[in-house]
């Protein structure tokens, strides 16, 4: 069932809805923005029809053929809008001290005003949809709900795919839970009998979270993280947040399953910045050669982890779909991804073939001519990309053929190892294990990557990324880096088992700019020596920066990989370090402030280790 209903919603709802608190909060956003209508979503699959077909007449959906891509659409978004905008995102705590130096700050109550001002009628002439949303299976004790406001059904069409969304999330929520409330809009009012573009937006772009309060407000972008409010504000900024306060942790990691040929079973958490290939390993097949190994995924881009009354970490994938970069992927770097998006997917910014199929850079064969992304003709003469580099494919989780069969378990995952690991062309190591949680913690505060198109400005440049959370953490990065090591402290004061802490870099070049390491399925060999290492049997030697695997640690069967190549990628310079651990230096200047002693301290060591 789905409820059309007037700008004044609080007596309108429909009656499976029973919080008083949400209705009139719909109310008062209703009065600020003006909608024409307000549709209280109820997630059925009539209803995202419905939605894709409006969009499909208001031309900013393309339907694909259904007879190569069944189910499924394509949009393609205005060339200003077609990233995650850092520089436009806002914490806006009480303090700008607890926002910390990464962060932009803006004191609530200005940002309050001037986002008043933005919103104040802003959805005249479109509709504001209500979109409740589950973030982790309804009802699971590590969950979290939200409801999104939104005036864009392009929103609501991916909310569908990515999050648990619909009435069910009423049915938890009853007549006074918890939820996060995010506000959405596209920021492009329609005069009376004005005409719509095919992707509204605006310049003026804010992306506001008020952590204090456990609210969201989005202007002016319809784009990915900016829009669909339950992932990278919710689920990561707001989400950290919570766990600083309540002792859990949301973090920027794919989670997998990885069962031995022998049948035993660990799960990894693992961190990498935007487009470093998460996606790509949480889907890992192993080689032939590695026969009787297989990989499980849980989540491809976030996790939250508990403790649970063991004293080990939990996690659970807040997300119900994945939102992955589309070039690149083709069916050797990821088979199962590919597989995942034969049906119902959509897609933002890649290209349209004349079969009215998609293509993407990387994909396959390219076409000789196809509409690129921003409706032009292409071929492959044309000198520029048919596809944004950071066009992207929306699709459920369930379409992945190698889902784990306990992504869904409202209990969570109990977590053997983290991972952390940059885009790196030189200097880190292929992998290094940390000796212990406070040497994990420091190589991962301060992991460093080559940026990439998932975010705008320039691109291949090494920034800072502690634990590839630097766009995504929701307050002061020094006291996150201490929840860190409280978290630890707290877990190991109780006798529990932490997991154990690997950094890794798949993305060393050559003197030629090519990668070294081959990647893809073959970093199966790496995992598997993280797994041997936990279990005790495998060896490894200890360097500078904690213990790396010799030649002979690693299982070589059916690659041609020769030693002065991997000594090429896991000997430590120390001329390169030196210059690294200024970079290090650096950060921890920047940071200073709330800096947990512990690290600045572990920082001097290595230095002193250098002879710096
Ligand atoms: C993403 C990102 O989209 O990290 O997952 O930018
Ligand atoms: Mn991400």
């Amino acid at each position: 069932m789905n409820a059309t209903v007037s700008p004044k919603p609080s007596s309108d709802a429909p009656g499976w809805v029973k919080h008083a608190r949400l209705k009139a909060w719909v109310s008062e956003i209703a009065a600020l923005t003006k909608p024409d209508h307000i549709e209280w979503c109820d997630g059925s699959q009539e209803e995202y029809d419905r939605l894709c077909e409006l969009m499909v007449k208001s031309g900013t959906l393309h339907r694909l053929n259904p007879a190569k891509r069944p189910n499924s659409y394509l949009a393609w978004s205005d060339p200003s809008d077609v990233a995650r905008v850092e520089d436009r995102t806002f914490i806006c705590s009480e303090k700008e001290e607890d926002a910390g130096p990464t962060n932009n700050w803006t004191a609530p109550a200005a940002m309050r005003e001037k986002l008043n001002g933005l919103f104040a009628g802003c959805m005249r002439g479109r509709t504001l949809y209500v979109i409740p949303f589950s973030m982790g299976p309804l009802g699971s004790p590590i969950a979290h709900i939200g409801v999104e406001l939104s005036d864009s059904p392009y929103v609501v069409v991916n909310m569908r795919l990515m999050t648990r969304m619909g009435r069910k999330v009423y049915d938890v929520l009853g007549a006074d839970g918890e939820f996060v409330p995010c506000v959405h809009s596209v920021g492009k009012p329609l005069a009376a009998g004005e005409a719509d573009v095919v992707w509204p937006c605006n310049d003026t772009k804010y992306i506001v979270h008020y952590p204090e309060s456990r609210q969201i407000w989005s202007f002016g972008s319809g784009y990915g993280g900016n829009a669909l409010l339950g992932k990278k504000c919710f689920a990561l900024r707001i989400a950290s947040t919570m766990g600083r306060d309540e002792g859990w942790m949301a973090e920027h990691m794919l989670v997998l399953g990885v069962t031995s040929p022998q049948g035993k079973k660990m799960h990894v958490a693992a961190a990498f910045p935007s487009a470093c290939g998460k996606t790509n390993f949480a889907m890992l097949i192993p080689p032939a050669s590695l026969p009787g190994w297989k990989v499980t995924t849980i989540g491809d881009d976030i996790a939250w982890i508990k403790p649970g009354p063991d004293g080990r970490l939990y996690a659970i994938n807040p997300e119900a779909g994945y939102f992955g970069v589309a070039p690149g992927t083709n069916e050797k770097t990821n088979f199962n991804c590919m597989a995942s998006l034969r049906e119902n997917v959509l897609f933002t910014n890649v290209a349209l073939t004349d079969d009215g199929d998609v293509w993407w850079e990387g994909m396959g064969p390219a076409p000789k001519h196809c509409i690129d992304w921003q409706g032009k003709d292409w071929t492959p003469e044309s000198g520029r990309k048919a596809a944004h580099p950071n066009a992207r494919f929306t699709v459920a989780a369930v379409q992945n053929p190698a889902i784990d069969p306990e992504w869904d378990n409202p209990a969570g995952v109990a977590i053997d190892a983290f991972i952390v690991g940059g885009r790196r062309s030189d200097t880190v190591p292929l992998v290094t294990e940390a000796r212990n949680w406070l040497e994990g913690v420091y190589m991962a505060a301060t992991l460093g990557s080559e940026t990439t198109a998932a975010a705008a400005g320039a691109q291949g440049v090494v920034r800072r990324d502690p634990f590839a959370m630097l766009p995504f953490c929701g307050y002061n990065m020094s006291s996150y880096f201490a929840h860190w090591l409280k978290l630890g402290e707290k877990l190991q004061a109780v006798g529990a088992t932490l997991p154990r802490i690997f950094c890794v870099n798949w993305f060393q070049t050559d003197a030629q700019g090519k990668f070294v390491w081959p990647g893809f399925g073959e970093n199966m060999r790496i995992l598997k020596w993280m797994l041997e290492r936990i279990e005790g049997s495998a060896q490894g030697e200890e360097n500078l920066f904690g213990i790396t695997p010799r030649y002979e640690d690693i299982t070589w069967e059916g690659l041609d990989f020769g030693a002065d190549k991997f000594k090429h990628i896991t000997a430590i310079d120390a001329a390169a370090w030196r210059k690294e651990l200024g970079l290090h230096a650096e950060l921890f200047g920047k940071l200073k402030n709330r800096l947990p002693v512990e690290l600045a301290n572990f920082q001097s060591r290595l230095r002193g280790s250098l002879g710096m």
